[in-house]
């Protein structure tokens, strides 16, 4: 009888891979010396598919005609095309709602490290430079604007902490939301009253490019930049040209056009910090990720309802 395989395109979660193999088959197809000849090989018995980050397009879909599920190990699902996997009829899971504190904590420690010059400060005294000279001053969060583009979990959580440390919430997205803050329809008008604007909306068509060089503009010299949401969101070449031209005061990162190539042209800037895409990556956090992704290929492989269902309208 043939083994129910899945096919793991990145490594999985802590423990997650691991809590599968003792019922599957598991093709861990970053191991593979040729990977597209591995799935050749294993296609009629793949009747799961677990990923990360890593895109998930209708071809690959074609190339499995027993896929059941596609258990995405991430709360976004923009590098998976849903509609081709609906057409299909094959389920997509995510694992939201565990990496909602965890993403906002990051948020909340961009802001201050950008604001505060922690990185600049670091760098500051390993060159020698703090018996030599001054160290420039920061900027307080509290009294500031925080414009949040994006009011869902992380959004939200994202606002709470910020109240704590003293700041005005404003925010924008495609709809009003039932939360005590303004809403924005128009992103420029919301960017020029703000000190800080934050990303966390999904990523996908519907945010590509949201932020270019016009809403930069209108955040103004005074204006930084936070992204914990997704590299599409902003126009990275705007965004270079905007730090380089002083157009906007600062911009830390979690997230980038182009994963995990970052242009060599922010690594000059200090007024920008980066991190490596970590928003979820705790490991408590990622340790609950990894259980959700098991528990909705199980669900569905035993015939039952996937606890985490992503449907064409959870994008539209
Ligand atoms: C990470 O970026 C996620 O979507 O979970």
């Amino acid at each position: 009888m043939a083994t129910k395989t899945i096919l793991a395109l990145t490594p999985g979660h802590p423990g997650q891979l691991e809590a599968l193999d003792k019922d599957y088959t598991i093709l861990r197809l970053w191991k593979e010396r040729d990977a597209e000849q591995a799935i050749k090989e294993n296609a009629s018995n793949i009747v799961a598919l677990t990923t990360y980050l890593a895109p998930v397009r209708a071809n690959l879909m074609d190339a499995l005609p027993n896929l059941e599920i596609i258990a995405g190990g991430a709360v976004g699902f923009d590098h998976i095309d849903i509609q081709a996997a609906q057409d299909r009829q094959i389920i997509v899971t995510n694992t939201p709602d565990v990496l909602t504190d965890d993403t906002a904590d990051l948020g909340i420690t961009l802001m201050l490290t950008l604001m505060r010059r922690v990185v600049e400060g670091d760098a500051f005294i390993r060159a020698g430079l703090w018996t030599k000279t001054g160290f420039p001053l920061g900027h307080s969060l509290r009294g500031k604007t925080l414009g949040i583009v994006g009011m869902g979990a992380i959004g939200s959580a994202l606002a709470e902490r910020a109240n704590a440390f003293g700041m005005h919430i404003v925010y924008y997205g495609p709809r009003k939301k039932d939360v005590p803050y303004p809403y924005f329809d128009d992103l420029a008008s919301m960017a020029a009253k703000c000190d800080v604007l934050a990303l966390t909306c999904p990523g996908g068509q519907g945010t590509k490019h949201l932020i270019d060089y016009n809403v930069l503009g209108h955040l103004g010299q005074k204006g930084y930049l936070i992204n914990i949401a997704r590299g599409s969101v902003v126009k990275q070449d705007d965004l270079l040209v905007a730090l380089s031209n002083k157009i906007i005061a600062g911009a830390a990162l979690d997230v980038y056009e182009n994963e995990p190539n970052v242009p060599d042209a922010f690594f000059v800037m200090d007024n920008v910090v980066l991190t490596p895409h970590i928003g979820s990556a705790t490991y408590e956090t990622r340790t609950r990720m990894g259980a959700m992704v098991v528990e909705n290929i199980r669900a569905c492989l035993n015939g039952k309802a996937v606890p985490n269902p992503v449907t064409l309208e959870h994008i539209n």
